[in-house]
């Protein structure tokens, strides 16, 4: 024993103490970079519950209203709002429908909680009845057609009181078009979060069965991107943020933190990630089975994808996170 070289260098002296390892850490999750997704139902004889994202509902446009402000009071600053319309066809006319339920959600969130930052969806799935992101035409989803209605989307949305409006079609030059028509509408002053890396993920499986919302023909691949991918990812972000987005998004989050990391070191501006539906479940579904420890766990992966480069945080793990901090400071 005595023979064997002692260690020259021991990280472990700023291990120490709980102390030591704050002042040294290098990476913080603070409740104010995240945003809770929030479903808003149109038809309150839907059912709440969703089976497969345990505490996650489907929430009338009063009882959003009322969550906002209950997130407002626990520190989490922002909600994205999806909407599920009472009918859907084949054009998704409920999404810019200046009194779909997204817009009355918006109207009323910003009426009740001015403070709450309120970004919406942009995305007609939740609103066809064929459950594509756009308009199909011959069997395909028609790029431009679609962009046109995407754009009447958005600028609803800004017109009944929207912060940001989040794209999520994935349709070429969506983010252009939107960005002119908010303009030419008055609305320079409403953001764009563009979901500019959206991969084609079955880790949006349980938001599907939230919203009904799963195609019925057919996938995703012609328009959401490639998994397999790393330099198409900055690409498309580099188009977004040419095409004018202020917040460029990357999605899901944890099987791609590489795609972050890399984003982060490519481009200047303000980075976010979803943390999608199916990376809820997993971890709700482990922790209900006693398997891992909630808490812990949620921690864990959002620091992980601070870590790798995101600024702000989209996660259905948003309210569970602030009553955690809140409860440890109290
Ligand atoms: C709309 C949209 C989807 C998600 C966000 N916006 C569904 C999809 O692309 O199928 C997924 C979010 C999640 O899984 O939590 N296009």
């Amino acid at each position: 024993m005595a023979d064997l070289p002692r260690a020259l260098h021991r990280p472990r002296r700023l291990r120490r103490t709980a102390a030591l390892r704050a002042l040294v850490r290098e990476t913080s999750v603070e409740t104010d970079r995240l945003v809770q997704p929030l479903f808003v139902r149109e038809d309150p004889r839907t059912d709440a519950n969703i089976p497969s994202m345990p505490g996650i509902l489907r929430r009338t446009v009063e009882e959003a209203t009322a969550e906002a402000e209950d997130l407002a009071g626990l520190g989490v600053p922002a909600v994205i709002l999806f909407g599920l319309p009472a009918q859907k066809d084949s054009l998704g006319q409920g999404a810019y429908d200046e009194h779909g339920v997204v817009q009355e959600a918006i109207r009323a969130i910003k009426d009740a909680a001015p403070e709450v930052v309120v970004m919406s969806d942009v995305c007609l799935c939740e609103y066809t009845d064929h459950g594509h992101c756009g308009v199909v035409r011959g069997g395909r989803i028609d790029n431009d057609v679609s962009v046109e209605l995407l754009a009447k989307t958005a600028v609803s949305q800004a017109r009944a009181g929207a912060d940001l409006v989040a794209p999520s079609a994935m349709m070429d030059g969506q983010v252009a078009a939107i960005r002119a028509a908010l303009d030419r509408e008055g609305f320079e002053e409403t953001g764009i979060l563009a979901y500019a890396a959206k991969h084609a993920s079955a880790f949006y499986g349980p938001f599907r069965e939230a919203a009904g919302s799963a195609p019925r023909f057919g996938d995703r691949r012609s328009y959401q991107k490639d998994p397999a991918n790393l330099r198409e990812s900055l690409r498309e972000i580099a188009l977004d943020l040419e095409e004018g987005a202020d917040i460029v998004m990357i999605k899901p989050a944890l099987a791609y933190l590489d795609v972050i990391r890399a984003a982060r070191e490519r481009f200047d501006a303000p980075l976010a990630a979803y943390a999608v539906s199916g990376e809820y479940s997993l971890i709700k579904a482990a922790a209900e089975r006693g398997w891992i420890d909630e808490r812990a766990v949620v921690e864990e992966t959002l620091i992980a994808i601070r870590r790798a480069g995101a600024d702000l945080i989209l996660t259905y793990h948003a309210k569970d996170f602030a009553r955690w901090r809140r409860a440890s400071r109290a």
